[in-house]
């Protein structure tokens, strides 16, 4: 038998085989291309357009492929070669009726609509339990204050929950986004035939329920030309994956000795094949790193759909080189980010310990005479000049005595004892969203709030196995 469904194979040379075929990486669809199959069988009995006996044998048949473990696939164009002639070899002549009003332009496009789909359930799954690790680390760390950074250089003292928190709004989006692509993306093909729409009664509203899709895509000619979902799909994961390597790189340095803010446990460190006292933060240096490899992945997609005219061409088998591949090291991303998160642990005496300058209340000391009437400009100039005053005598705020205080303002005589508090310092930044244990107390409790309505927005994500499938099946 041949391994083309349109012709004898003879006459391409193997060179031309190996650069057409896409089995290698489609085979990846084979349970989605049976399940489609399936439905698609339906609908066809559904329009009278094959007989009940017909529906019968090619359903049992597919659902006895889906079993079969010595599938030679690589002799196959692609999986739904595959699977048609298979199918043929397992129950004969009905096989021949399972391609009618189907075309491998609509076929390839349902497949790969219902593999993102499972996808985007698993990544929401893991989106969200991340998050709740963010926060249920933020709740348990409200007692830390550490220098919050600009430029890397120590800015302002800002509880850690807060800097935590900051990956969970980041993160909130991705979920968001993932979740959005979904409802454009539940949107079923099957019945736009090669490009034209079907001369059969098919029933396309009718596959879309039994596939749980939200309806049918509304133009043939696009649905077997488009490839925006994986566009977006791709994007997302670019998205959440530099704000994954954000968070490396900010493990990296606080795992750092000198800085030493934060430990590892073993399992999610390594050591040197040289320096036996060496364990190395290569797990968060590896997240870090991801960026680029979902960044070529979009590249290699964009250049694709770039340019192609309407509708099917050939260049579009080429994100099947991608698809699977970023899905694949995306869910280990994920699964091994949420590890990083769960397994490691803040040392709040090296914290404290590096919670020494004073300078970093120095917006603080402005801000002291701004609410005493002074403009913050000429505010900022006095602080300044505090600032390098000290430096120059290598002395700290709390090191001046009144009399120095009284040479660059009055109004400094009124500084309280415990103004140079950095526990004060953060409890003072309480408007919505800043930094005070109150206000990060409130956003924890929005974000419980967000894990349970998150739950119940992931359970509608549609999915279905070949086995409901087939016990809603009523010949
Ligand atoms: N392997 C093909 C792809 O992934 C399936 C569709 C083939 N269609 C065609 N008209 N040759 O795009």
């Amino acid at each position: 038998m041949s391994a083309f469904l349109w012709s004898a194979d003879e006459d391409l040379p193997d060179i031309v085989k190996n650069f057409t075929y896409s089995i290698d990486e489609d085979k990846e669809l084979f349970y989605y291309d049976i399940l489609g199959g399936i439905a698609h069988t339906l609908t066809l009995y559904r329009g009278g357009i094959i007989t009940q006996d017909e529906a019968k044998a090619i359903i049992d048949g597919l659902y006895k492929l889906k079993e079969k473990k010595d599938i030679d696939f690589y002799k196959y164009e692609d999986v739904h070669t595959a699977v048609e002639i298979e199918l043929t070899n397992l129950i004969g002549e009905p096989a021949k009726k399972l391609h009618t009003a189907r075309s491998r332009n609509d076929q390839v496009a349902l497949d790969e609509r219902l593999y993102i789909r499972d996808k985007l359930r698993e990544y929401l799954t893991l989106l969200r339990e991340i998050i709740k690790a963010f926060v249920d680390l933020a709740s348990i760390s409200l007692d830390i204050v550490l220098p919050g950074f600009t430029h890397l250089q120590p800015a302002q003292p800002v509880l850690i929950s807060h800097h935590l928190l900051a990956y969970v709004e980041m993160m909130k989006r991705d979920f968001s986004c993932f979740y959005s692509m979904y409802q454009r993306l539940n949107k079923c093909p099957l019945g736009s035939g090669a490009l034209a729409g079907l001369d059969f009664p098919y029933d396309r509203f009718f596959i879309s329920e039994i596939l749980r899709f939200d309806g049918p895509t509304n133009n043939s000619m696009d649905t077997v030309s488009d490839r925006d979902y994986l566009l977006e799909y791709v994007f997302n994961m670019l998205i959440t994956s530099i704000h994954m390597s954000k968070f490396g790189e900010e493990i990296v340095i606080w795992n750092n000795p000198l800085f030493g803010f934060v430990k590892i446990s073993p399992g999610y460190t390594t050591g040197s094949s040289m320096m036996p006292q060496k364990r190395n933060p290569d797990i968060a240096e590896l997240i870090r790193g991801s960026v680029g490899e979902y960044l070529g992945y979009l590249d290699t997609l964009v250049v694709m759909a770039k340019g192609l005219p309407l509708t099917y061409n050939r260049d579009l088998q080429i994100d099947k080189r991608v698809i699977f591949r970023a899905s694949y090291s995306f869910i280990i991303l994920l699964k091994v980010f949420k590890g990083l998160l769960e397994n490691i642990e803040f040392d709040r005496e090296k914290i404290r310990e590096n919670l020494k300058d004073e300078f970093l209340l120095a917006t603080d000391l402005a801000d002291f005479l701004v609410n005493r009437g002074i403009p913050f400009r000429s505010a900022h100039h006095i602080v300044r000049n505090v600032v390098f005053y000290c430096q120059e005598q290598n002395r700290s705020f709390s090191q001046l005595s009144k009399d120095e205080w009284k040479r660059f303002h009055e109004e400094f005589l009124n500084l309280s004892e415990d103004f140079f508090s950095f526990e004060n310092s953060v409890a003072r930044r309480d408007t919505y969203g800043g930094t005070s244990k109150n206000q990060v107390e409130y956003q924890i409790l929005l974000n419980r709030k967000w894990l349970e309505e998150s739950q119940a927005q992931i359970e509608k994500i549609a999915s279905i196995s070949i086995e409901e499938l087939f016990s809603s099946i009523n010949l």
